[in-house]
């Protein structure tokens, strides 16, 4: 009898130590954690020790990022060979990380493994493109989070490569000089949390390694991003559905593993992290399962039809179903940011102690009828700081920021995903929205051309005008193409679910197209079908202040 007990004692064990960490996890966590794992399974080369591109259409093309993420999920799931995977991606990948000292990709990875030899004549160096400054970020803090949470799953071999792998990258994103050879990495480039990242992973690897200097580094580096969000604790880049997710990841990395009483990060993140909720919790619309306008960038006009890494946060902290995910993520836009779950899941209940009181009732249920106010700052790219204002109300939302900058279409300069006003409403079926372009390009797709505009956020209001408008402005409305009730849209009667009157000193006659995937004048935008109505230029007249307001009286 007894060796058979001790047979089904060590057959049993594995299993149970295996699972104790994801066991440990809340249920929400637990359900994100698994639910995404199941998906990436599918995506996974066992052959090469790489995910396949999860953005599926690349011809069996591999991509690193997500394979360190689906790494860590291995880790945490710790099933078989899970923990054995995970070392084989960690390996491939620090293999591939770029190692001359002298060019300015040093310590970066690989974008895919496929790729050819960044900075030839056959594959010139373009950032962003060729490769991209933010992935040494976005894997060496994934390798942190792995050495921290699961050292006994990993060899002390690999261990030290990834030590090794760290120092390279905090080495090359020290040569990052926002406005030096086409980068942008500024402290406020607190968007992909870059900048948090950034000076956690220096902070980290310092400390870990016994680098003062780098310790000093991010220390020096955090300090500025403290600075610049005192100033209206805000994030520069304010009120994104994908990049606010990014800097609450960098924030709880600052919370999480840099020593207390020693670092500015563990001091100032918590309080960071908390201004950052309240400001969403107001933001964010439980009836609408959106976050209201204005958004400095998006992905998208609608959080119900693309993967947002906020509605990942919100799956943890109130659940897959009053997030707003649909059941099946992989099929909605932007579906690849899905391979964040791991991080989310890893992080989710640490999380939860640092939010504010009240936070999961304000998420979960409309606090009625409120305007929401708040200014940021984004040197050396805003000259003022903007000013937003949102009001919200069951079935309406209208938000909107003034700003005057040095280019167009915000900080990252682009012009499909800088939403300085955003209206969404319910039609009943669907949530619809209106966006301005402030300018077009009948050819294709719409291009922002002012870089400064004066709004006004009441109740069913919303004005707006160009101070520095010209007789060649234009201001061009975006609509939500409707997927029930009217498809096809001719003129403002037509647009389900609101009233709109739109008044003003321009000239009133505007022309339509639709954009969309099969046809129509203009191209969809993000994914999103919409109509719009470039409205031509203000009668000169008037010249240099034009303006109209759009009273929406009611569904
Ligand atoms: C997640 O998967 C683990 C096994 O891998 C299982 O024990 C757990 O019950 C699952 N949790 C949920 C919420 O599905
Ligand atoms: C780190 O960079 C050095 C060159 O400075 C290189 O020799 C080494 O292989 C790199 N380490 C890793 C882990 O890539
Ligand atoms: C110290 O760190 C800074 C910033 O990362 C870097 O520019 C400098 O070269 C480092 N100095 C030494 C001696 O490592
Ligand atoms: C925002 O408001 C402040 C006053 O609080 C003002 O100084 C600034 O010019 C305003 N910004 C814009 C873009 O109008
Ligand atoms: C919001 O819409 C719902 C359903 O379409 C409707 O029942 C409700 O009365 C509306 N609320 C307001 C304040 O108009
Ligand atoms: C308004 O715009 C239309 C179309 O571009 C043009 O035909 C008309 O002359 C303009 N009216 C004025 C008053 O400028």
């Amino acid at each position: 009898m007894l060796p058979i007990l001790l047979l089904l004692g060590a057959a049993a064990l594995p299993t149970l130590s295996s699972a104790s960490y994801v066991s440990s996890m809340s249920r929400n966590a637990q359900g994100l954690l698994n639910e995404s794992m199941a998906w990436m399974d599918t995506y996974y080369d066992r052959d090469l020790g790489y995910l396949y591109d999860v953005e599926g259409g690349a011809a069996l093309r591999h991509e690193t990022r997500s394979s360190a993420w689906y790494a860590l999920g291995l880790l945490a799931r710790n099933e078989q060979d899970d923990a054995q995977e995970a070392e084989r991606i960690i390996t491939n990948i620090i293999g591939a990380q770029f190692k001359d000292k002298s060019q300015q990709w040093y310590g970066d990875y690989q974008k895919y493994p496929e790729e050819p030899e960044v900075g030839t004549a056959e594959y010139p160096a373009s950032i962003y493109n060729s490769w991209d400054p933010n992935w040494r970020g976005f894997v060496g803090t994934t390798f942190v989070i792995m050495l921290e949470e699961f050292p006994d799953l990993i060899s002390e071999a690999v261990q030290d490569l990834m030590l090794a792998s760290l120092a390279n990258a905090t080495v090359g994103d020290s040569y990052r000089v926002g406005g030096v050879d086409d980068d942008n990495l500024y402290p406020s480039y607190s968007n992909p949390g870059k900048a948090l990242m950034r000076a956690f992973v220096s902070g980290w690897t310092g400390r870990r390694l016994g680098d003062k200097n780098m310790t000093d580094a991010g220390e020096l580096y955090a300090q500025e991003i403290i600075d610049l969000f005192v100033r209206h604790n805000t994030l520069s880049e304010f009120n994104s559905g994908t990049y606010t997710g990014v800097s609450i990841f960098g924030l709880l990395l600052w919370c999480k593993y840099l020593p207390a009483g020693d670092s500015v990060m563990s001091e100032y993140g918590p309080r960071m992290l908390r201004d950052t909720w309240s400001a969403m919790a107001q933001l964010w619309h439980p009836g609408m399962k959106n976050m209201a306008g204005p958004w400095d960038r998006a992905y998208g006009y609608d959080m119900n039809r693309y993967v947002s890494l906020m509605a990942l946060w919100m799956w943890t902290l109130i659940g897959k179903e009053q997030s707003s995910l649909i059941k099946k993520p992989q099929v909605m836009s932007h579906s690849a940011d899905w391979a964040w779950s791991p991080l989310m899941a890893v992080l989710s209940d640490f999380h939860a102690t640092l939010l504010p009181d009240g936070i999961l009732e304000s998420l979960t249920t409309f606090s009625g009828e409120h305007t929401f106010e708040a200014q940021a700052f984004y040197p050396p790219y805003d000259l003022v700081s903007r000013n937003i204002t949102t009001w919200l109300s069951e079935n309406v939302t209208i938000g909107a920021e003034s700003y005057k900058e040095t280019v167009v279409g915000g900080p990252s300069t682009s012009q499909e995903s800088f939403n300085p006003v955003i209206v969404q409403w319910t039609t009943g079926d669907e949530i619809a929205f209106l966006s301005t372009k402030n300018g077009a390009d009948h050819r294709a797709k719409l291009y922002p051309t002012e870089k400064s505009l004066d709004v006004q956020v009441a109740p069913w209001r919303l004005d707006l005008s160009y101070p520095d408008g010209n007789s060649a402005s234009i201001f061009t409305l975006v609509v939500s193409a409707f997927t029930r009730g009217r498809t096809t849209v001719r003129s403002w009667d037509d647009v389900e679910g609101i009233n709109v009157k739109v008044s003003g000193n321009v000239n009133m006659t505007y022309s339509m197209s639709f954009a969309g995937a099969m046809g129509g004048s203009s191209k969809p935008l993000r994914d999103c079908e919409s109509f719009t109505h470039p409205r031509s230029h203000p009668p000169p007249t008037i010249h240099p202040t034009s303006g109209f307001s759009l009273l929406s009286a009611g569904p």
